[in-house]
């Protein structure tokens, strides 16, 4: 314990000392290696009592099935392919054991698993969104283990939870103790950012990471989609953006079918796709296959060849972009699109005289935040018209941008003290917020980083307890300028794990030592499920990574 302590002590004088941005590293921790009393559970549950019975599963005898009062029966192919996945989870690498029969019929043994959705909607062909119930409560007992959760999403994060109980116990037998959980998320939106732009991302991964997420009960897949450097999204209504914009226009694009793909993946995983579509900068991929969309530049008086971002004097700019969201509103079903906003680089803007005029007209001055502001506020009443909200990076509200009361500001820049001030800032002024710049996993370096990703809490900011209610999460973001699908899935995991609990656990579970106690054999657990997490620190898995 005093070990504990005195490393908790060094983290926190090493983290003011510095007061390094973002992630610090921490040379100076030395785990102590124990077995958790918690088990191999990550995120921790809210409540969990696990006691030192333990039980036999009976396998491959052993059932999940819905119970006789759950509103979610037969019908529901969401929560019976959970059940196949978490069944494959817990016994696929038992199936090649000879079974001895007469264990099959040990009365001693746990033969079932029973899901009952609570609620008589059990919301199981429906979208998760920001609102949804995700709480559930896991009752592992004789005769049979129980798993009651008002909705589906709930049932989720449940099976996970039962399957993180499950171990081997000296002799290999499939072995859970039992146990009481009662387990609620503490904030509700809890999301990772990929990058597909800088880097294709084929399918393939985006799917894998999404199943990934669903291990670390993460529920928002932040699609950043487009960017400077390419156009991938295969667009309906402007098939042209992704035949000029993307890096190949057959082979490097996410047709329709890929993107319906992707977002019922993650909805039978209690997944929201959230798209990204960032302007008015970070555009350049758009100006390939749309002319006019974005400002020339100038060189003194002459057009320079080259464009800076959207051009936002133009009334055909906003009936390009009127068609286009109306599109993303209705390939992407989830109530927010992120609309970026963030990095707009004036220079372009300034060498152009039609700007400049326009400036003038509007007694803009010299001011380019407005001109900016200007933009963004009519794309703002456009993404209403399509009834849905929309979520920005901070400069839009720190370019004091006229937003609807249900707008999103996500926080990516600066240092503790800094996003702490914005986060304090936006709540003032009671808009919602979200935190990422704690956690911007593409930053990398030697040494162990998760101790800093993992203390970072989104609420530490000074502030009312109003003002603390309207952080309704973060994302944990991987840029892709360095990350393609050769290394995303090391890079991300575990590391995005210590931003998971941070999001789903209770405030004060802040025990670094038994953090990497559990996260260590949860590591493990996602390499045994052929996920290529990163280590944490010098150790070894009990199923080492078999590569692909
Ligand atoms: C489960 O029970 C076994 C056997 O009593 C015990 O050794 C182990 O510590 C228990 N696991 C947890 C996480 O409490
Ligand atoms: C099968 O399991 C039973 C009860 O657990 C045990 O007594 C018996 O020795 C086992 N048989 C074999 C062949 O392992
Ligand atoms: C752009 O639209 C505005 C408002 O509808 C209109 O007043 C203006 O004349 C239009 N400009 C051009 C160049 O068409
Ligand atoms: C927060 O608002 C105060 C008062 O308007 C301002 O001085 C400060 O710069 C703002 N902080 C941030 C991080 O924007």
């Amino acid at each position: 314990m005093v070990r504990v302590q005195e490393f908790t002590l060094i983290l926190l004088t090493l983290s003011v000392c510095h007061g390094r941005q973002n992630n610090f590293i921490d040379e100076e921790f030395e785990p102590v290696v124990q077995d958790s009393k918690y088990g191999s559970l990550w995120p921790l549950p809210q409540k969990v009592f696990i006691s030192p019975v333990s039980l036999k599963l009976s396998v491959p005898s052993f059932k999940i099935t819905d119970a006789k009062d759950s509103s979610a029966g037969p019908g529901c192919s969401l929560l019976h392919s959970a059940y196949r996945r978490y069944y494959e989870y817990m016994f696929g690498g038992a199936k090649k054991l000879k079974f001895n029969k007469s264990s099959r019929t040990d009365p001693s043994g746990l033969m079932e698993l029973q899901v009952w959705i609570t609620s008589p909607d059990s919301e199981c062909d429906g979208y998760p969104s920001v609102t949804s119930d995700e709480s559930y409560e896991l009752t592992v007992d004789q005769p049979y283990a129980v798993l009651k959760a008002p909705k589906v999403w709930g049932a989720l994060h449940g099976l996970e939870t039962f399957s993180q109980l499950v171990y081997e116990d000296e002799y290999g037998a499939k072995s859970i103790n039992t146990t009481t959980i009662s387990d609620f998320p503490r904030f509700a939106h809890r999301g990772v950012l990929l990058d597909s732009a800088r880097h294709f991302l084929p399918i393939k991964v985006i799917l894998a990471n999404l199943e990934t997420m669903a291990m670390n009960k993460f529920n928002v897949f932040h699609w950043h989609i487009v960017d400077d450097q390419s156009f991938p999204y295969l667009s309906r209504t402007f098939p042209q953006l992704s035949q000029q914009g993307a890096y190949h226009p057959y082979t490097h694009v996410y047709t329709p079918a890929d993107v319906k793909m992707v977002i019922e993946f993650a909805r039978l995983r209690g997944i929201r796709v959230i798209p990204e579509f960032d302007t008015p900068g970070h555009t350049q991929s758009w100006g390939k296959g749309q002319a006019d969309l974005l400002t020339p530049c100038y060189s003194g008086s002459q057009l320079s060849g080259s464009f800076g971002p959207v051009n936002p004097i133009l009334n055909t700019t906003y009936d390009f972009m009127n068609q286009f969201f109306k599109e993303i509103s209705t390939v992407f079903p989830d109530s927010y699109i992120h609309l970026g906003g963030d990095e707009v680089d004036f220079t372009c803007w300034k060498s152009n005289p039609d700007i400049q005029k326009f400036m003038d007209q509007q007694g803009f001055g010299k001011d380019y935040s407005k001109l900016e502001s200007f933009y963004i506020q009519r794309l703002l009443d456009i993404v209403t018209t399509t009834k849905k909200g929309y979520t920005v990076w901070q400069e839009v509200f720190d370019n004091d941008v006229k937003l609807k009361p249900d707008t999103i500001i996500h926080v990516w820049k600066g240092n503790q003290e800094q996003y702490q001030n914005e986060m304090a800032n936006i709540t003032s002024a009671g808009y919602q917020t979200l935190l990422s710049s704690p956690w911007y996993l593409n930053r990398i370096s030697y040494g162990q980083d998760w101790p800093g990703i993992y203390k970072a809490d989104p609420q530490d900011f000074k502030g009312t307890e109003e003002q603390k209610k309207l952080v309704i999460g973060g994302e944990a973001c991987l840029w892709g300028e360095y990350v393609d699908a050769t290394n995303l899935t090391p890079r991300l995991w575990p590391r995005a794990s210590a931003v998971a609990e941070r999001l789903w656990s209770a405030k004060d579970v802040t025990d670094i030592n038994d953090a990497f106690n559990r996260l260590s054999a949860h590591r493990c657990r996602m390499v045994k499920r052929g996920i290529p997490a990163e280590p944490l620190f010098s150790s070894y898995c009990p199923n080492e990574y078999k590569g692909i």
